[in-house]
């Protein structure tokens, strides 16, 4: 197993550092780049965190002047950005670095998009052509990720929703990719075991979908397959020791791998996920870990080559499926969708919604309404 304790570059397309302790070098990094005027964006939760609080104290410290931006929810609206805007404008920064979990990094991303671009915010929305509105420069952008899940240091886009109707929007751009990411395992040390098993199931997601999806991508294909596997041999451990040096380390390289994959697609499992979180609030990684071994299972027929690459990546005899299944008890995660609220009555809505979901065309093996109702039977 790699060694954590000492840093490791390189470059996929984004510059990473990845290792214990890589944050202390945000400050040197701006510094040498001639940005003293960092804004800080981060979430209401992680700004309280005492990680956080040294990350800036650190930065005065070295002579920067840092303002911090935590006013932002927990599924970030467009208002969030508009006020992160102008605090950027008012407090004359001059870099934007973007510390949390997804939703924190969404809204630095879409912060730094509003910077330079001045129609309104969701004119720049990917699915009606926006991207082609993203001609200007944005600031310098970092990311530091404090959990193992979304990836979305690695990402190009933000989700941001509407205010009132709470519709999602995708603001895309490979404009808006970060030009560095420090990956610090010791920010995730802190993080419940429920939230590691969760986020990391999410992460295997990512990788495990990404293989499966449809269309040639070697490339994504071998970075899903090798994200799997160090999912598999580390997400126990990093569970059960949450100070685990390396296994923290393998998580947040192998959850930034999946999403650096899943630029090929996704599929069926963030499909039947994703209206679990729309219609019920449901966590997103929890939405995954409970619809992934059914998906699996599905695509399992006629996939049987892939299947047997993903069973040596993920090192077990058991089929996919049951591996899953074992690996989710072993996490204390839940079997059925029942103990989570979701009742027969709303397994209809799901699977509309799920038919009409952004990743389902993605997925190798064509889905009916049909098929997807009984995917959530089996799960509930
Ligand atoms: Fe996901």
């Amino acid at each position: 197993m790699q060694d954590f304790k000492n840093a490791i570059n390189f470059s996929f397309p984004t510059n990473i550092q990845i290792g214990c302790g890589v944050v202390k070098n945000l400050g040197k990094h701006l510094k040498d780049r001639n940005f003293k005027e960092p804004l800080l964006v981060t979430d209401p939760i992680v700004a309280k965190l005492d990680f956080f609080k040294k990350i800036e104290h650190d930065l005065k410290k070295q002579g920067l002047n840092p303002e911090v931006f935590y006013d932002i929810h927990k599924n970030p609206v467009k208002s969030d950005v508009l006020k992160g805007k102008d605090y950027y404008i008012n407090t004359k920064r001059d870099s934007i670095v973007g510390i949390g979990g997804g939703a924190g990094m969404d809204v630095a991303r879409a912060i730094a998009l509003s910077i330079n671009h001045h129609r309104d915010l969701f004119d720049y929305d990917d699915l009606i052509g926006g991207d082609k509105y993203v001609t200007e420069e944005v600031p310098y952008f970092i990311t530091i990720p404090t959990t193992s899940g979304t990836g979305s240091e690695v990402g190009r886009s933000a989700i941001i929703s509407e205010d009132e109707s709470k519709r999602k929007r995708i603001l895309f751009s490979p404009k808006l990719l970060a030009s560095q990411v420090f990956a610090d395992p010791e920010l995730t040390y802190g993080l419940p075991a429920y939230v590691t098993a969760a986020t990391g199931m999410d992460a295997l997601t990512h990788n495990m979908e990404a293989f499966l999806a449809k269309g040639y991508h070697p490339m994504a294909d071998g970075i899903a397959l090798e994200g799997a596997s160090m999912i598999a041999r580390s997400i126990e451990k990093a569970v059960q020791n949450p100070n685990d040096s390396n296994a923290r380390g393998e998580m947040l390289l192998a959850s930034l791998m999946g999403a650096v994959a899943f630029q090929k697609g996704l599929g069926i499992v963030h499909a039947t996920a994703h209206p679990l979180s729309t219609l019920l609030d449901m966590h997103h990684g929890l939405a995954n870990s409970m619809m992934i071994p059914y998906g699996m299972e599905y695509n399992s027929k006629g996939l049987e080559n892939k299947f047997e690459q993903l069973q040596k990546a993920l090192d077990t005899k058991l089929a996919v499926p049951d591996y899953l299944h074992t690996l989710k008890s072993k996490l204390e995660l839940p079997e059925h969708l029942s103990e989570l609220g979701v009742e027969g009555a709303h397994l209809d809505d799901l699977s509309e919604l799920a038919l009409k979901d952004f990743c389902l065309p993605a997925n190798p093996r064509e889905a009916d309404i049909t098929d997807l109702k009984k995917i959530y039977e089996q799960a509930l």
